[in-house]
């Protein structure tokens, strides 16, 4: 192979996405100026339920969260990158692997944080696990409606 051609080798990152992407605030320090766990906890909660959202239309409650370690810390001002994957797909859990990877505020070095792994559940409206391949099971009540991105196509309205 011609040594100037790049190589299609896949790394395991392949077939991941960005779930979520964040600045962390001072609202979220400890008094030592990093951030706190739980914060994070939190934000690997709502990138499993984004990715879990690709699966289905439904209510999705969080099952578990398996051990989390934070080899780093997360500082004040650091982007933060939550990556997802889907690990597993049961019949009403899908299983979600997220990373966590903060961008340095004054650096701009990537660092791993921690990764995650949690089971992820579709219910019904009594709170039931119920099949995520079944069609939405949550409507949109209750929320407007988005404007019409082409108002140019909608039928005229008789004038009076
Ligand atoms: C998660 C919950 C819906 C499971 O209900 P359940 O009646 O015990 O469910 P079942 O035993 O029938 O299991 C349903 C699915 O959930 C999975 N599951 C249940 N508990 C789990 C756990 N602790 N970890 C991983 N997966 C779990 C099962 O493996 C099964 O998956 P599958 O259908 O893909 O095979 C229920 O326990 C619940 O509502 N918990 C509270 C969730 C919540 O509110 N989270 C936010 C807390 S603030």
């Amino acid at each position: 192979m011609n040594h100037m051609t790049p190589s299609k080798k896949t790394s395991p990152n392949d077939d991941r996405r960005l779930a979520l992407r964040i600045v962390t605030m001072p609202r979220d320090t400890n008094q030592y100026g990093t951030i706190f766990g739980g914060v994070i906890l939190s934000y690997i909660d709502q990138a499993s339920f984004v990715e879990a959202r690709r699966h289905g239309v439904h209510r999705w409650v969080t099952a578990s969260m398996d051990r989390v370690d934070f080899i780093a810390p997360v500082q004040l001002g650091d982007i933060v990158n939550f990556y997802t994957r889907t690990e597993r797909l049961g019949t009403t859990s899908v299983t979600v692997l997220v990373d966590v990877e903060v961008q340095r505020y004054l650096t701009g070095a990537t660092v791993a944080v921690t990764s995650a792994s949690v089971a992820m559940v579709a219910v019904g409206p009594d709170c039931k696990p119920i099949p995520f391949a079944s069609p939405p099971s949550v409507d949109g009540a209750g929320i407007c409606p988005d404007p019409d991105p082409n108002p140019g196509n909608a039928p005229q309205k008789a004038r009076p």
